[in-house]
């Protein structure tokens, strides 16, 4: 926000210290000094003094660094859009001059609008990897926190200034897959339910039965076990017919496919979900295997098949690692066909090539860890510049008060489940608090409120840790939720209706009080805090901001007076500055991927 003004500073200091023999920094530290009835930055002299001693003056540094810090305070006498420069300790601090800055930071959010805190293009291409589930599956809540995260990096990327692409890539085929395709086309053919949003998770009960009937158990009986193994042939048979391209088996493998893909392009499009490129597993089968006959014969693969092995990157050795760190990984097995990993390699090979990806993210859940770091390892080993700048964004489990899913059990919290109770409880809450709202609206708002309190509850914990979802907690108007952090942009709304018209422009030249300064100072913040989030793939800094900004607007709100000051410049000026803060509450919120409403 302030570089302009740090800028032509340091250039200054630059100047005044060749000219006095002073070994400047190429780069000053800046740092923001903390609010404390005024705002600025500083500087210190410590290590330009250091350099001094170490080549030889006789200096005593804490003494010296203040001594050069008094002389160029001296020097910059009080530079324009500042109030004052002073020298304490070693350190040059400057003050901005309040009013200014202020006008300056509320004058720009309401030029810029949406588009405030959008970084400076990159010239980098990012590709972000999220809400893959696999198929004939059905969404819970650990799939939501997937698409959630990966929605909000992406935004959070592509306003920072990279160029961005969403893609999903669905496990469409597996054992898990072939499992149930197996039980439906031998139990259920034609009982599908009739409702298709539903048909996903009927798939997950296939699932669990299937898995049930395949898996060995105590005490079976001599035609319990013979059972299960002729279930078990039936299954690599479909399998094998499967990889064969067998028309009846890709047939019934697509339609099913089919019922699980509808139901994630419904929630996507609930989410508000806009993938720009979807690729499958399955379709990435075959290049994969061609791409092993490359890789072996570039030497990062061994073929063991002829000694009755398979083909193997051993990725320590080629590295010249001496310790075991990524392990030797197979790519084709002895049957010829090709692992998770090696479709992968291929898939990666698509991005970089197809899409001129230059940084790859992967939103997966953290078990997959070490598979990414040997993706990674052995797409380097293959030559990749770009394998650098491949990312495994892992995150944690998502469980319930109750206890941890377990989709083999069948014990799942489907996310349309959890996103319907939050809906209804709102929904609930705004007849007995806002009994005239119109239904449709209350609603559309209902909907924006209980979907922003599961997002918000989501992002609001750092990537990889685990999280135990509470419902109650997440809905609540009281502390780090959604909800708590949209109200304050309905009450910011509810002003600015009252106040009718916002005013073309407002001085701040006048005493500030301390909420009002610490307000225009956090939306200040914003542009770097974007910036930061993007460069740590972290939602959380975002979700952290966009609470301290509510938090900051809510304290305004309850002290500061607004429309009953009887200075008018006072009164235009803070309509000015709440239109600025609603403004910024929607542009973090939605990069949260959460929607601002207002009223509720
Ligand atoms: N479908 C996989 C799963 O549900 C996640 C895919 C992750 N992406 C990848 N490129 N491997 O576990």
């Amino acid at each position: 926000m302030f570089e302009t003004e740090q800028n032509a500073i340091a250039a200054q200091i630059q100047q005044y210290c060749t000219e006095n023999d002073i070994p400047a920094p190429q780069e000053f530290q800046w740092k923001p000094i903390p609010f404390s009835g005024g705002w600025g930055i500083s500087t210190s002299f410590f290590q330009v003094a250091a350099q001094e001693a170490r080549s030889g003056k006789k200096v005593v540094v804490p003494q010296r660094a203040q001594e050069i810090a008094q002389s160029v305070a001296k020097q910059l006498g009080t530079p324009r859009g500042f109030e004052r420069v002073e020298a304490v300790n070693g350190y040059l601090n400057l003050y901005f001059a309040a009013s200014d800055v202020s006008r300056r930071v509320v004058d720009s959010v309401l030029e810029t609008g949406a588009n405030f805190g959008r970084g400076v293009k990159k010239n980098e291409r990012v590709m972000v990897e999220y809400a893959q589930p696999n198929t004939h599956h059905s969404f819970h809540i650990g799939h939501y926190r997937n698409a959630i995260l990966g929605e909000a990096l992406a935004r959070m990327v592509e306003f920072a200034g990279y160029d961005t692409i969403r893609a999903s890539y669905p496990g469409d085929i597996g054992l898990g897959v072939i499992t149930v395709v197996w039980a439906y086309d031998k139990f259920y053919k034609g009982q599908e339910p009739q409702d298709i949003h539903v048909r996903g998770q009927w798939l997950l009960n296939l699932y669990v039965e299937a898995t049930n009937l395949l898996t060995p158990k105590e005490n079976e009986t001599p035609e319990e076990i013979a059972q299960r193994e002729v279930y078990e042939a039936e299954r690599r048979d479909l399998y094998r017919r499967w990889d064969a391209g067998d028309e009846y088996v890709r047939n019934l493998w697509l339609e099913t496919r089919e019922w699980s893909l509808e139901e994630l392009r419904d929630i996507l499009h609930l989410m508000d979900i806009d993938i720009d490129v979807w690729f499958y597993e399955s379709e990435v089968d075959e290049p994969s295997k061609a791409i092993v006959e490359e890789l072996v014969e570039k030497g990062i693969a061994d073929d063991e098949r002829s000694q009755d092995g398979a083909v193997i990157v051993k990725i320590d050795e080629k590295l010249g690692l001496k310790k075991e760190k990524y392990r030797t990984n197979v790519i084709l097995r002895n049957d010829g066909t090709s692992l998770y990993l090696t479709k992968d390699l291929a898939l990666a090979k698509d991005k970089f090539e197809k899409y001129h990806v230059d940084r790859s993210l992967y939103v997966v859940d953290v078990r997959q860890s070490l598979h990414f770091q040997q993706a990674f390892k052995i797409l380097e080993l293959w030559g990749y510049e770009q394998a650098k700048k491949c990312y495994h964004l892992g995150y944690g489990f998502v469980s319930l008060p109750e206890g941890a899913m377990s989709a083999r059990r069948g014990r799942v919290v489907l996310f349309k489940d959890v996103a319907d109770e939050a809906t209804r409880r709102v929904l609930e809450e705004s007849r007995k608090k806002n009994p005239d709202m119109p239904e449709e609206q209350r609603q559309e708002v209902a909907l924006q409120i209980g979907l922003g309190a599961l997002a918000y509850a989501m992002l609001s914990v750092d990537n990889n840790k685990d999280i135990i979802f509470d419902i109650n907690e997440a809905l609540s108007f009281e502390g780090h939720t959604g909800p708590y952090i949209q109200n304050a942009h309905v009450r910011a709304s509810s002003i600015l209706r009252k106040a009718g018209m916002i005013p073309e422009e407002a001085s701040f030249d006048y005493p500030m009080e301390a909420h009002e300064i610490e307000l225009i100072e956090t939306i200040s913040r914003f542009p770097e805090v974007v910036q930061q989030a993007a460069e740590e793939y972290r939602p959380l800094v975002l979700a952290t901001y966009a609470y301290d900004l509510a938090a900051a607007f809510h304290s305004f709100y309850h002290v500061v007076p607004v429309l009953q000051t009887k200075s008018e410049t006072v009164r235009q000026a803070r309509i000015r500055l709440i239109a600025a803060a609603k403004q910024t509450i929607a542009n973090a919120l939605r990069l949260l991927g959460i929607r601002s409403p207002e009223v509720m």
